[in-house]
């Protein structure tokens, strides 16, 4: 008898609430070793692009305190740094804080409860963690707290394409060819099925337009990159 998902559990299904929290902390656990390497691929290296594009949405003051909010193993810590930025990474996951190759600071936290007094940060970053997280209002709520008025959030997430070719595309890629990469250069096959499939948490971009203005921001704006398969959502702290 073949063994349950760990991530998709035994009927293929998304986990929810606590189940979700769980099953997503340890599995960036298991797969932090690989992650960078695995990024590159599956992004096919575009993600260094995005990731600039994403830091330009944030229109940073020279030395600038920025969160990067679920950083991972600290790309956009990385680059912040470099740039003369003081950056702060935030994660739960001690798989992938232990994997980070950045000097800044950082700190194992729930992004729905973080640990930084109200108006700590001049901008906020998150680099494909939305889906990730259980309850987007309460982790919107946080990131509005702890930026200070006129502070800047921008969150780069991946993204189903509305154009029938550019979809089909995306499908073949991230539902063909990235599980059978997982299984061959991955440990945890398990965790690239549930990659493409957590597309699915995301709300619709307006829904996502309208839940940043209902946390507290002005100027929100909602772009594709890439034929349509990664959104980026920014914002203004009112
Ligand atoms: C796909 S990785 C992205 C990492 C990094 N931001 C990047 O762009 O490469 C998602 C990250 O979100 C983190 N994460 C998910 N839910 C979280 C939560 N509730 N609180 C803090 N970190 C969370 C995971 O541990 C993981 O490191």
């Amino acid at each position: 008898m073949s063994q349950p998902d760990p991530v998709l559990g035994v009927n293929g299904e998304l986990p929810r609430g606590e189940n979700k929290r769980q099953v997503v902390e340890e599995m960036f656990d298991r797969v932090a070793p690989g992650y960078d390497r695995m990024n590159r691929i599956i992004s096919l290296g575009l993600d260094t692009r995005w990731r600039n594009r994403t830091l330009e949405a944030l229109r940073l003051a020279p030395a600038a305190r920025v969160l990067d909010l679920a950083c991972g193993t600290g790309d956009f810590c990385v680059d912040l740094t470099a740039s003369g930025y003081r950056a702060v990474g935030a994660d739960f996951s001690a798989g992938m804080l232990k994997a980070t190759r950045t000097s800044a600071p950082l700190v194992r936290v729930d992004a729905a409860a973080l640990a930084y007094p109200a108006e700590s940060f001049d901008a906020v970053v998150c680099g494909f963690a939305l889906r990730n997280f259980v309850d987007l209002v309460q982790v919107f709520a946080e990131v509005a707290r702890v930026l200070r008025p006129g502070g800047r959030f921008a969150a780069l997430d991946a993204a189903v394409p509305e154009s029938y070719l550019a979809r089909a595309g995306n499908t073949v890629w991230f539902r063909g060819v990235v599980p059978v990469l997982g299984r061959v250069l991955s440990r945890d096959p398990e965790a690239y099925r549930y990659l493409p499939a957590s597309t699915a948490y995301l709300p619709e971009s307006e829904a996502l337009i309208n839940l940043l203005v209902d946390s507290g921001f002005t100027n929100v704006e909602h772009t594709t990159m890439t034929i349509g398969s990664v959104q980026l959502l920014t914002g203004t702290r009112s």
